[in-house]
């Protein structure tokens, strides 16, 4: 595909190019944070893509077994062992099993029935990590997914699969950005999906109003997010960490969040799904050895966390302009 901008009219073209420019030069300086994700990129770009890719699955295969020589499945299992720990997942990559500490067809699957036409639709994935739910998009046919993904492990994880899954992966684009640059896309997206990213922001409703811009009219977005149990319209606000996770600021109850949508002026908001969140779907696994969810409650009452919270549902919102 030639470049999704081509798509956007609306989008600030030489702001993004600007932009693209500036951080490939910020990304040659030869660093060692930089390299430790480059190289395996660099080395995962010298193997054939697969000749087959099935994203239908809950785990997204790309290659069959037998696809790679030896030296080559080799070349393929370092690499990918230097992106650990991989969160997002499963992945099967020429045979390769990747079991990541999030069963990610889950949150897909809860989120499959309020999912908006995608079809022929140009879609944002903000903070999308390696990938994993931009590749189930793509047996909906839209015309581009972007994901944005700041973050250099996810950011060339991602382009290492976009390599492997070649023609297959073709509307898929990752561009190394934050949310905080989505003003360069004013009325560009038909559908953006926010998902594990608003309990992370400090200005919650400002990135709404910023999201809420680049839509375009008619647009849906997607919330996913944490949430506490409760009917009213509260956030908590964690002393410092929340299920020992650092960088958390709100952490709204479902009629919250709800609240912050209606009043950033989206319309049509809709609960899609709400559950606990749950020791199956997150775990520690061979490709993510830290601790995972069972180690951030309460030894003795698991519907606290650690420290001394409610222990977190998962919401999923829709809401349209
Ligand atoms: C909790 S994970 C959620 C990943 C995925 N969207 C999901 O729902 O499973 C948060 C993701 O946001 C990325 N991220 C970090 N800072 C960000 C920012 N400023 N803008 C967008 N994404 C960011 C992280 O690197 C990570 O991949």
């Amino acid at each position: 595909m030639a470049d999704y901008l081509e798509l956007m009219p609306g989008a600030n073209k030489s702001a993004v190019r600007q932009w693209r420019a500036e951080n490939e030069a910020r990304l040659a300086r030869p660093k060692k944070g930089f390299l430790r994700f480059q190289e395996p990129w660099r080395r995962t770009c010298t193997l054939p893509a697969a000749e087959y890719c099935d994203f239908t699955g809950d785990t997204v295969l790309i290659g069959r077994h037998g696809e790679l020589t030896g030296d080559q499945a080799r070349a393929l299992h370092e690499s990918m062992r230097a992106f650990m720990p991989w969160r997002k997942g499963p992945f099967s990559l020429y045979g390769l099993e990747i079991d990541a500490e999030w069963r990610s067809w889950r949150k897909w699957d809860r989120l499959a029935p309020g999912l908006p036409e995608l079809k022929n639709k140009v879609v944002a994935d903000i903070g999308c990590n390696n990938g994993y739910y931009m590749f189930r998009m793509l047996p909906r046919q839209p015309a581009a997914v972007v994901g944005f993904e700041p973050m250099l492990q996810h950011y060339y994880c991602c382009k290492s699969l976009q390599h492997l899954a070649g023609q297959a992966a073709d509307r898929l684009s990752i561009e190394a950005m934050g949310v905080e640059q989505i003003g360069f896309y004013p009325g560009s997206f038909d559908v953006i999906f926010l998902m594990g990213i608003i309990y992370h922001r400090r200005e919650p409703l400002t990135m709404l109003a910023q999201l809420k811009e680049a839509l375009r009219p008619g647009g849906t977005l997607i919330v996913e997010s944490q949430a506490i149990p409760g009917r009213e319209s509260l956030a908590l606000f964690p002393e410092h960490t929340y299920a020992k996770a650092p960088g958390v600021y709100f952490v709204p109850t479902a009629a919250c969040l709800h609240n912050w949508l209606n009043r950033s002026g989206f319309k049509e908001v809709q609960l899609i799904s709400q559950v606990p969140t749950s020791p199956e779907e997150q775990r520690r696994t061979a490709w993510m050895t830290f601790e995972s969810y069972a180690d951030f409650l309460d030894p003795e009452n698991p519907q606290q966390t650690i420290e001394g919270y409610p222990s977190p549902d998962r919401v999923i919102f829709s809401a349209k302009i």
